[in-house]
């Protein structure tokens, strides 16, 4: 096969762990026979710099004309004090709304390599973490309107609009189920259906739809209980569904608890048209060009976008394969480091990945 992916590495540490990403799927898709163009776009802070916004209109093109878009990260302080609309965020914000991407996938594993690195206890940890925050990508209070800064009577008020319609978690709701029978059959969707109407909503079309989904087994929990629970238990869970925000928090915690965040990949899909791959982490600006990163959550995060993305299973298999390996070899970057471990760079991470790759075949 022969795709073209976009590239947006974005700001802070995005360049850097994009080229590992992008070292190991092309090493994996050339030894499946297959044929990988790429071709980059500016968005973030680094867009804001170059063409002062944070998604020009040819980023989105190209990105529309791409099979694949494959994300670093945004942000940085540099831009904390631009106007709102030209916050490096909102370019991440916007491309997800202009491919329609409604679904984001975001597994949390904890490798028994890693389990040293997992922050739980070890009787709560060797009960294993295996799960997927399916989070709503497009909706919310992220997107609602009315939004803003004013006055009233005499302060200031700030103003976001939870919203959620029927179709938006309908079409949410049957992507977790979806996932759910390609893994253990159980989806916990969480809610703040005590407290919010948005919720109320949420819970009762999640049941409606679960009624296609007889084989699947359904439970619900309030957003505070289900952070509790993710420290508590993990174990528990297969797949979590949520919305906007509370996915955008429990999928950070999801992922720290398996060890680091450096470690979590995503993909990001609609109904048509190109996926985008991206790790769970920020830019992480502190360590940004100092070789520190951890490349694993881009080089995994490029593993779903060969297999989600672009239909290539057994090159996606090679890389985490590859992952895999290096960190059974003992190799660790600084945040999963642990005593009697080799450190490595970023680059020198990657590289390891690929000569994996190599040897895989
Ligand atoms: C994420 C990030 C983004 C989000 C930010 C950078 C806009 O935290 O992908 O989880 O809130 O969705
Ligand atoms: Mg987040």
């Amino acid at each position: 096969m022969k795709k073209h992916i976009c590239l947006l590495e974005g700001d802070g540490i995005g360049p850097e762990i994009i080229a590992q990403g992008v070292a190991a799927v092309s090493e994996a898709a050339a030894r499946c026979g297959h044929e990988l163009t790429f071709e980059k776009a500016i968005i973030g802070g680094a867009a804001v710099n170059a063409a002062g916004e944070p998604l020009p209109a040819r980023t989105v093109e190209k990105c529309r004309q791409a099979d694949a878009v494959f994300l670093g990260a945004v942000g940085g302080p540099e831009w904390d004090a631009v106007s709102p609309d030209k916050r490096p965020e909102k370019g991440l914000l916007g491309i997800r709304k202009a491919l329609g991407l409604y679904a984001n996938l975001r597994p949390a594993l904890l490798m028994p390599e890693l389990a040293g690195a997992c922050l739980l206890k070890p009787e709560t940890a060797a009960a294993g973490i295996d799960l997927v925050v399916v989070r709503e990508l497009t909706g919310d209070i992220y997107f609602g309107e009315p939004r803003g800064i004013s006055t009233r009577g005499g302060m200031r008020a700030g103003v976001n609009t939870m919203v959620y319609t029927e179709e938006e978690i309908r079409r949410i709701a049957r992507t977790a189920f979806e996932l759910a029978r390609l893994r253990r059959r159980r989806v916990c969707s969480v809610d703040k259906s005590n407290v919010l109407e948005t919720s109320r909503l949420w819970r009762e079309v999640v049941i409606e739809e679960h009624r296609n989904y007889g084989d699947v087994e359904l439970s619900h929990l309030y957003v505070d209980n289900a952070a509790m629970q993710l420290v508590r238990a993990p174990s528990q869970f297969d797949v979590i569904l949520t919305g906007n925000l509370f996915g955008d928090i429990l999928s950070d915690e999801a992922a720290a608890v398996t060890g680091s965040l450096g470690m979590l990949p995503s993909a990001s899909v609609g109904v048509s048209g190109p996926g985008l791959f991206e790790p769970v982490h920020g830019s992480a600006p502190d360590i940004a060009g100092q070789d520190k990163a951890n490349p694993l959550a881009a080089i995994l995060s490029g593993a779903m976008l060969l297999r989600l993305g672009l239909g290539m299973p057994e090159a996606a298999d090679l890389v985490e394969k590859a992952a895999r390996a290096a960190l059974a070899k003992g190799y660790r970057t600084a945040d999963i480091m642990e005593t009697g471990k080799s450190l490595l760079g970023c680059a020198a991470m990657g590289q390891k990945i690929v000569e994996n790759i190599r040897g895989a075949c």
